[in-house]
């Protein structure tokens, strides 16, 4: 997918809040073996890193653009590989991973696959947005599927594999972790109008819709564009976001 790093980074201070949150989720160790899964332009694995000392930090990911970036910033310890999350190998004490997995289908074989990538004692930190139930991802779910918009996508809808928190915890205790933690929080954007928020779902939900459509971009969002003000009006607009967290460890024998 051609993901645009200047997009994404539009709404950078928003999206830092749940990454400070997610840091917090990790057991200060030194000296590990650590992944950061779409590490996207790598400055929060960085931040990472850090909490991490002399460990050996690799981000990954799958978008040569935001890797460009990411690379400008390795340092001893601290690489970033192209890779798709979905066929990570190795052994890991900490699987990280900020606002990717959701990129990734089938959630249960792919975290049961990577909790059984960690070295004994190892963890899994994870977070991935869950606001597949707002309002401007039903829109554009709809607009999907109306034509000439169904055509040109080749009937294409996104559909998230992000899971209900419960099954996260059960998929955990089933793989015979320790420390599950499971939570959703919402972070409250007071945005300025409708279009931020069309703006903030650009950089990143429309993204493989933007690959499928081509040239008929701009006249998909001219639709969402009004759509998204009847149903969002006013100044400034208030976007309540979702947000799933889930951290395990698994046991050290
Ligand atoms: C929303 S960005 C998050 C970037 C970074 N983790 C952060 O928090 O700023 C999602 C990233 O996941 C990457 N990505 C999407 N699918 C991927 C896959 N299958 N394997 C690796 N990276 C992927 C994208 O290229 C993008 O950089």
């Amino acid at each position: 997918m051609p993901w645009n790093p200047n997009q994404y980074h539009k709404f950078q201070a928003e999206r830092s809040a749940p990454f400070e949150d997610l840091l917090k989720l990790v057991e200060p160790r030194s000296n590990i073996t650590a992944a950061d899964l779409g590490c996207g332009t790598g400055e929060l694995t960085l931040h990472l890193a850090d909490l991490i000392p002399d460990s050996q930090v690799t981000g990954i990911d799958l978008s040569p653009q935001m890797l460009e970036k990411a690379q400008k910033l390795e340092r001893p310890g601290l690489r970033f590989l192209s890779g798709d999350q979905s066929d990570l190998g190795g052994n890991w004490d900490l699987i990280f991973s900020n606002a990717a997995l959701q990129w990734s289908e089938d959630h249960p074989t792919l975290i049961s696959n990577l909790f059984n990538l960690l070295n004994p004692g190892g963890q899994i930190v994870v977070q991935v947005p869950s606001n597949h139930k707002h309002i401007s991802q039903r829109l554009i779910a709809e607009t999907a599927q109306e034509e000439p918009f169904r055509t040109y996508l080749n009937s294409y809808v996104r559909i998230s594999p992000v899971l209900p928190i419960d099954d996260y915890a059960t998929l955990f205790y089933h793989l015979g972790a320790e420390n599950i933690i499971v939570f959703e929080k919402i972070y409250g954007h007071v945005l300025e109008n409708a279009a931020a928020v069309l703006e903030w779902v650009s950089g990143t939900v429309l993204v493989p819709y933007f690959e499928r459509l081509g040239v008929h971009k701009d006249s998909f969002l001219a639709v969402l564009r009004k759509k998204f003000e009847k149903n969002m009006p006013g100044n400034p607009v208030f976007y309540p976001f979702r947000r799933t967290f889930f951290s395990a460890r698994k046991r050290s024998r």
